[in-house]
């Protein structure tokens, strides 16, 4: 049994006043069964993790650059997150797929980046709805998955989180069975590529609407290892109960 992992990801979302949600997180998990890590935006990077300093709790980023260092304003790099004293770093989120036009071929770079600063890269994978009308579902995640996982992807420094778009921050989630069906997908591609043994190890998160009204019932499903989290990350009150029912 892999210990599950409860992932917040607060996007662009956070002022330093956030951290007192983060500090209320803190107090409430002392001894968590799962692990607990939030992904604040970078201008809190520093700050979120000096504060869970002695808390079971970790701190990731949501994007970093291919490159250790380099003219390349605004970006931020794989060592300076690690610098920061978070441990993992988002990529490939749907959001930079689409805003940033970003290819699987760079978001795999940026999880080799990742690997070598030491991070845990959590690679996002999921469709569109378009592509899920179509029957394009299993092609796409095929595709995502192959083209930005990298060739070292270990359960150590990889997490893989399904988040089909059309549920990110809708309040549609897809169905138990639909979801079900993907992840055991995922789990078959990983097996088939990185072995039996290397892949059990290797999280696969669900990510879209995720609320405590639904996260039980999703938890249950087969090959689901636990979640990733945006507006529901972003308090206590909310991220708390989806914890538990991870526990
Ligand atoms: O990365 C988490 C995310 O995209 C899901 O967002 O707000 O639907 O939980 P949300």
């Amino acid at each position: 049994m892999v210990r599950k992992l409860a992932a917040g990801n607060w996007k662009m979302n956070g002022t330093r006043a956030a951290l007192e949600e983060l500090q209320a997180l803190a107090q409430a998990h002392s001894d968590p069964a799962v692990d607990i890590l939030i992904c604040p935006p970078a201008t809190l990077l520093m700050s979120a993790a000096e504060l869970v300093s002695g808390h079971p709790l970790d701190i990731g980023a949501q994007d970093c650059h291919t490159a250790p260092s380099g003219a390349h304003t605004g970006d931020i790099s794989a060592p300076m997150i690690a610098d920061c004293g978070a441990t993992a770093v988002i990529v490939g989120h749907s959001e930079r797929r689409e805003d940033h036009n970003e290819s699987n071929d760079l978001i795999r770079a940026k999880a080799e980046s990742a690997h070598a600063a030491g991070l845990t890269a959590i690679i996002c994978i999921g469709e569109t709805l378009a592509q899920r009308d179509a029957g394009q579902t299993l092609d796409v995640i095929a595709d995502q998955l192959q083209g930005s996982t990298p060739d070292g992807a270990t359960g150590v420094n990889t997490v893989i989180a399904y988040e089909p778009v059309w549920a990110i921050g809708t309040g549609k989630v897809p169905s138990l069975e639909q979801i079900g069906e993907v992840h055991d997908f995922i789990r078959e591609k990983l097996t088939a590529r990185f072995g039996a043994d290397n892949v059990r190890t290797i999280r696969l998160l669900y990510g879209g609407s995720v609320k405590p009204a639904n996260a039980a019932e999703i938890f249950a499903v087969p090959n689901v290892d636990g979640a990733l989290v945006g507006g529901a990350s972003l308090t206590e009150a909310d991220f708390s109960p989806i914890i538990k029912s991870l526990e």
